[in-house]
């Protein structure tokens, strides 16, 4: 594009869901915060917008996890993530959040001018639906085994192992994360964005306008994702946590249909705040929008927001800079398992701890910097980052401001040299160059998204810098005195020339890491007693930044040294962290199954008693009791009638092992001679029992139909005597 007339800068609006750790800060607001002081530093017009994405899933399960309401989840982490990223120096213009009424009135209007002029579709389709729960599952309330990786954990929307974007339907065995159970199917109708219409616009746009400045990985993901055919997306979900879908009741807008619109909501509310105008903004093609995410956010910044912008008459992304993933420690970064380094630990330990916590804030950005994923996963370890650290920023960046400041007190008493152009040499014409070639690798570096090389220049520039100045050895020069042990004239001119080279170069090298770690270059400022108005980014590159005779303060550190003993805490404290967090994990886990199996007993008992009921059947037994039931088969020797009690019958029963006397109620329902000979199944182990002067040992077992007659339960076939019957 043509010069632009202002810039949006956004980074991707994180969950308040939880801490967030360093590899977030690294992947999606870092690159920005260092893009947008950039900008600011050319006085750019720059407006950088962010907030916290308090909708969806993420928000409602951490509910249900915390035992809060999702008012009280959002509430907390926004507050929290809002004040670590500006204890980091993340300097966005307005950090918003999309449970403000301002968001829900912007998010619906994009909504409804979409409904209305018909670029979405309504279908009625089936989907999933937890019967115990009364809710059907979207997203993240569904889990299954991942039809790509088979991580027996992968969610309705994505598995988090492999990274691929899911449907439920892609998964195998669909469990419901509210009760484990197995959802049904139940009809429920949503709106769609048709994405498969916006093919053609999406091949050019992409494939074609900007194959060669977006980077190779937002590329390749959206050229994965356009080949395999594009499908219509559901944008509105069965919720209730959520902006509402316009006059629909139990519905809202899905969170990736709002979450991105909270750009525009952040940067109205921006410009009420400032009195400005926030139209051009959106509106205006010489605005360059720039969205800053991290990986797993490609497709949605890159293919389906953009759609809902270009529908809705919005300007689009010019581009779309995004980084893999950080790893740490020879793992993968994960809050869940506790493998992972929070915001808020790194400033609790070490920027809120000492004086010049805000070294430490350099320190952290420094390291991200230098390792950031720009096109591959990187690694985090606290040994990396105390090499960098020591071996970089304090070794090479400090200590060169720190000679300079010091020799310069020593050797020119506290002011900034006369440069005598007369004596101007090749080392001193060549730095100055060095200076002006940084500042143009630095833009184009930056402008091109390489942060890390932009940084990598800036450290290359200070270590040429001290290469200078050992080369040059004021301090040896100082020793060719006069009498009164003065360096001579000569000598002096030396000194000054070389000094004069080295404060300048201080100067250009605060303007030069402003971007980056912004205190640092402040510390700076301070040491130069200049205003901060020096760092403007039009003065990058002049050799005359510091006038002649200024007098300048004694050095500050600018950073300081990693102790070793920090890096085996650190790494200590991360395996304790991940092994807590994992037994807990255990302990939770176990103590969820207990009580879904206890809950399962429970209901299923409930069940049976009322089934029972309902068809006539005892109450249940346990196998012990049926067990205990001792049942054979016996032929009945004889039977005959007993006195005075017309329904009962004397039987003689041989059981193989003997034979006994059996009294049976049977008398009306048979004649006794026609029994004999009959095989029956006897209850032998109950209790002997006396009717009427009898004493019956045992029980024939009869059934009766419906109309109260009696028949014999007998074996089939005729079987020995004796025979168990189980
Ligand atoms: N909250 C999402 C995540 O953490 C990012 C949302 S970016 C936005 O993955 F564009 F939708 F805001
Ligand atoms: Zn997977």
């Amino acid at each position: 594009m043509t010069e632009p007339k202002r810039y949006l800068i956004t980074s991707a609006l994180p969950y308040a869901n939880g801490p967030k750790h360093i590899g977030h800060l690294a992947g999606a607001y870092l690159p920005a915060d260092i893009y947008v002081r950039y900008l600011r530093a050319k006085k750019c017009d720059v407006v950088y917008v962010c907030g916290s994405d308090e909708h969806g899933a993420a928000i409602t399960i951490q509910a249900m996890k915390e035992k809060t309401t999702p008012k009280a989840i959002v509430d907390k982490y926004h507050a929290m993530l809002k004040s670590n990223m500006a204890d980091l120096g993340i300097s966005f213009d307005i950090y918003h959040r999309t449970s403000e009424q301002i968001h829900h009135e912007t998010a619906q209007e994009f909504f409804t001018m979409l409904n209305n002029n018909g670029d979405l579709e309504i279908k009625e389709t089936e989907q999933f639906f937890d019967e115990e729960a009364n809710t059907f599952l979207a997203d993240r309330y569904i889990i299954g085994t991942c039809p790509v990786c088979a991580s027996d954990s992968a969610y309705g929307d994505q598995c988090e192992k492999c990274g691929t974007d899911l449907s439920p339907e892609q998964l195998i065995n669909p469990r419901s994360t509210l009760s484990g159970n197995t959802p049904i199917k139940k009809a429920t109708t949503h709106w769609y964005l048709p994405l498969n219409k916006h093919e053609d616009f999406l091949r050019k746009w992409i494939l074609e306008d900007h194959k060669d400045d977006w980077k190779a990985n937002v590329i390749g993901q959206c050229k994965g994702w356009i080949e395999m055919g594009l499908q219509p997306r559901a944008v509105t979900r069965d919720l209730d946590w959520g902006v509402k879908v316009p006059a629909e009741e139990g519905k809202v807008l899905y969170v990736w249909f709002d979450a991105p619109i909270g750009y525009v909501s952040a940067t109205k509310q921006w410009a009420i705040d400032n009195e400005k105008d926030w139209k051009p903004y959106w509106y205006s093609d010489d605005t360059k929008l720039v969205h800053f995410i991290g990986k797993d956010n490609i497709v949605f910044h890159s293919i389906i927001f953009p759609i809902i912008l270009k529908l809705h008459g919005n300007i689009l992304p010019d581009n779309v800079p995004s980084n893999e993933f950080m790893n740490l420690e020879g793992d993968k970064m994960s809050t869940s398992r506790g493998w992972s380094i929070e915001m808020d630990d790194y400033i609790n330990d070490f920027v809120k701890k000492e004086n010049g916590g805000d070294q430490m804030v350099d320190a952290l950005r420094y390291y991200l910097n230098a390792i950031a994923p720009e096109t591959k996963d990187s690694e985090f370890t606290w040994k990396g980052f105390q090499e960098a650290v020591n071996g970089e920023l304090v070794a090479v960046f400090g200590n060169f401001v720190n000679r300079a400041f010091v020799l310069m007190h020593k050797l020119c008493g506290g002011k900034v040299p006369k440069f005598s152009n007369e004596i101007i040499d090749d080392a001193d014409k060549q730095l100055l160059e060095e200076i002006k070639n940084t500042k143009t690798l630095i833009e184009k570096n930056i402008e091109g998204y390489k942060f890390r090389d932009a940084l990598t220049a800036v450290i290359d520039l200070a270590r040429k810098g001290n290469k200078y100045m050992q080369d040059k050895e004021p301090w040896i020069i100082a020793k060719q005195t006069n009498e009164d042990g003065k360096p001579t004239t000569e000598a002096q001119q030396k000194i000054d020339n070389c000094m004069h080279i080295c404060l300048q170069l201080v100067a250009n090298l605060a303007i030069f890491i402003n971007p980056f770690l912004p205190n640092a270059a402040k510390r700076m400022c301070v040491m130069m007693k200049t205003v901060e108005k020096m760092l403007d980014w039009e003065n990058a590159g002049s050799a005359k930044l510091l006038s002649v005779g200024y007098s300048l303060r004694p050095p500050e550190l600018l950073f300081r040294k990693i102790e070793d003993t920090e890096v085996a805490e650190q790494v200590e404290k991360l395996k304790i962290k991940s092994a807590a967090i994992n037994m807990n994990k255990e302990t939770i886990i176990k103590e969820q199954l207990a009580n879904s199996s206890v809950q399962l007993a429970v209901s299923k008992e409930k069940e049976a008693t009322e089934h029972a009921k309902k068809c006539n059947i005892k109450s249940e037994i346990q196998f012990d009791d049926f067990a205990k039931i001792d049942l054979k088969v016996g032929t009945i020797l004889s039977a005959s009638k007993v006195e005075k009690a017309d329904k009962l019958l004397k039987l003689e029963v041989d059981l193989g092992f003997e034979t006994r006397t059996i009294v049976s109620g049977i008398a009306l329902h048979f004649e006794p001679d026609a029994i004999v000979g009959k095989q029956v199944v006897v209850v032998v182990n109950l209790a002997p029992r006396k009717m009427r002067g009898i004493e019956s040992n045992g029980m024939i077992l009869m059934a009766e139909d419906a109309a109260g007659k009696l028949h014999f339960v007998a074996p089939n076939d005729a079987v020995h005597n004796g025979s168990g019957v189980n």
